[in-house]
């Protein structure tokens, strides 16, 4: 009874197996078809993801991407300043920022020369802006951008700030000391060896004025600027105003007997103003929303990147600072020191008729305060790179007219010095045409792309230069990602 059962044992077994060698061979041909299948959807998936999230990649393959397609490997958060509506103090402070009538002319107010439209800076190319009682003045100097200043120190020399609080130190005290130290080289990306013993801080291409307060008097009583003749002239005109109400209400009504009292405060506004606005430092740019990991640079503009932060060729980072701070303060693009490059003389300014008059920056003669510490002539704040490509005019005696220019004195200020200044009748070029002789020593010779030699090779080729301008342009705020 068994017997069918077990005598069907011995062929179902081959039976069941049957299909046998054809089929075995068919469905391993599908199986190894779906591994690779899913090898190349699984890759293709990595890909995917790593182009998406390079950040959340090994820094190998993040770099890798980021050169493919643009995107921030090492996204960060950013510490903006906090948005508020602006204070009763700083509406009236912005309320005189754009009210001509405080002007000697009644046709000047700070923002005819600060303008909102191109980053609180001049609204024309011209080296200097005309002012004065009939604006028929020319100014010495041209008109900086009034952005990204809310960080800005006292005017100070050296690294000890913060002792200055604590037991004031004279300039001269602090240059002395700063004397036989070693200036520390400035390399992009590398914390200096040394305490930078230079001078840092303060308003103005010389950092005359240590706040922003202190800073608004001066326009108002410059005779090329708004040219009131004394702190007296400046407190009548706010008495005629129509908000000397809110000033009288903010202020208390003492503010209206005394002069000095109501200019001050109106300085205190005009200062808070341009601290509280989100305007002057929205930090709304490209760059800043690539390092976010919200944008993707272009090849030119990453390429320009890498080289404003290579130490060894164009090293701009060394002192226009481009990474956000450990704790995510975002980058203002300057290190708030001063620097001689060595620029060349502007002949179009009419201070510069006279052959014997230099702009020596921190040494004079707009400031008189550090004029006997020699060491600092030719010296000038390093300028915010923010919004630069919105301006017309550039360096502290407006030479240059657009960013090719100035590109060209940094590649080739050193290696054909021919291309950039002047030459004398017999030839003879100028170079340093616009510092006297015995100060061409203070002119940075040790910083890239400084450090090259004569006849060297320039440090970039043109195509570099056009995509450092290509990166510069990503610092101007305002930026809207495409698609929203
Ligand atoms: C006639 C044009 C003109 C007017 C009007 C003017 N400024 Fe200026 N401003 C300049 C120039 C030029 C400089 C640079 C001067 C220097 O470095 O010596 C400057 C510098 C500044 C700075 C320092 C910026 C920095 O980078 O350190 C601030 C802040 C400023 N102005 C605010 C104001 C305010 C506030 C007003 C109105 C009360 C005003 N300015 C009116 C031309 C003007
Ligand atoms: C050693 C420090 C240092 C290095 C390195 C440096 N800069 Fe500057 N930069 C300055 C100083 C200081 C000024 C102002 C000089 C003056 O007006 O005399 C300036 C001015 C500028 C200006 C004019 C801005 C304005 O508002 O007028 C631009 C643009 C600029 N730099 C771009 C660059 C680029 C691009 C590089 C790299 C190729 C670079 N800088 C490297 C210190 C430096």
């Amino acid at each position: 009874m068994n017997h069918p059962s077990n005598a069907a044992l011995p062929s179902q077994i081959p039976t069941g197996s049957d299909p046998s060698p054809g089929m075995t061979k068919r469905s391993l041909r599908r199986l190894i078809l779906w591994i690779l299948l899913c090898a190349v959807l699984g890759g293709v998936v990595a890909v995917a993801y790593a182009l998406i999230y390079p950040e959340r990649m090994p820094d190998v393959i993040g770099e890798w991407v980021e050169d493919l397609t643009g995107a921030n490997a090492h996204p960060v958060v950013l510490m903006r300043p906090p948005v508020a509506p602006l204070s009763a103090v700083a509406m009236v402070g912005q309320q005189m920022f754009n009210d001509p009538s405080l002007s000697a002319s009644g046709k000047q107010s700070c923002a005819s020369c600060h303008s909102a439209a191109h980053a609180f800076g001049p609204p024309n190319n011209l080296a200097v802006q005309l002012g004065g009682p009939h604006m028929a003045d020319a100014g010495y100097r041209p008109v900086p951008s009034l952005d990204y200043l809310y960080r800005q120190a006292p005017f100070s020399i050296g690294p000890d700030q913060g002792d200055m609080d604590a037991a004031p130190v004279t300039l001269d005290t602090l240059a002395s000391a700063a004397q036989g130290v070693q200036r520390a080289q400035k390399n992009a990306g590398v914390a200096p060896v040394a305490p930078a013993m230079v001078p840092q801080g303060g308003f103005f291409w010389d950092g005359r004025a240590n706040t922003l307060q202190d800073q608004a008097l001066g326009p108002m009583t410059n005779p090329v600027e708004m040219a009131n003749p004394n702190i007296a002239s400046v407190a009548a005109k706010l008495m005629q105003s129509k908000y000397i109400g809110t000033l009288k209400q903010l202020f208390g009504p003492r503010v209206v007997l005394d002069p000095n009292l109501l200019v001050s405060e109106a300085m205190f506004a005009i200062g808070r103003y341009q601290f509280e606005d989100q305007a002057f430092h929205s930090f709304s740019s490209k760059y800043d929303a690539w390092l976010e990991g919200h944008a993707r640079l272009t090849q030119a503009e990453l390429h320009g990147l890498r080289l404003f932060n290579d130490k060894d060729k164009a090293n701009c980072a060394g002192c226009h600072l481009s990474q956000p701070s450990p704790d995510g303060l975002p980058p203002v693009f300057t290190d708030t020191q001063y620097e001689a490059l060595g620029v060349p003389r502007n002949p179009a300014l009419a201070q510069n008729k006279d052959p014997k008059f230099y702009d020596m920056g921190v040494c004079g003669p707009f400031r008189s305060d550090v004029a006997n510490l020699t060491q600092y002539c030719g010296m000038f704040l390093t300028p915010t790179l923010r919004n630069v490509s919105t301006r017309g005019v550039f360096f502290h005696n407006g030479v240059y007219h657009n960013l090719k220019q100035v590109m060209d004195f940094y590649n080739l200020r050193n290696t054909n010095p021919e291309k950039i200044y002047p030459h004398d009748a017999s030839g003879k070029v100028l170079k340093y045409d616009d510092l006297p002789a015995k100060y061409q020593a203070n002119i940075d010779v040790a910083d890239a792309p400084f450090d090259r030699k004569f006849g060297d090779k320039p440090v970039m080729s043109d195509r570099d230069i056009d995509d450092i301008i290509a990166f510069m342009k990503t610092l101007d705020d305002g930026y809207k990602p495409s698609g929203s």
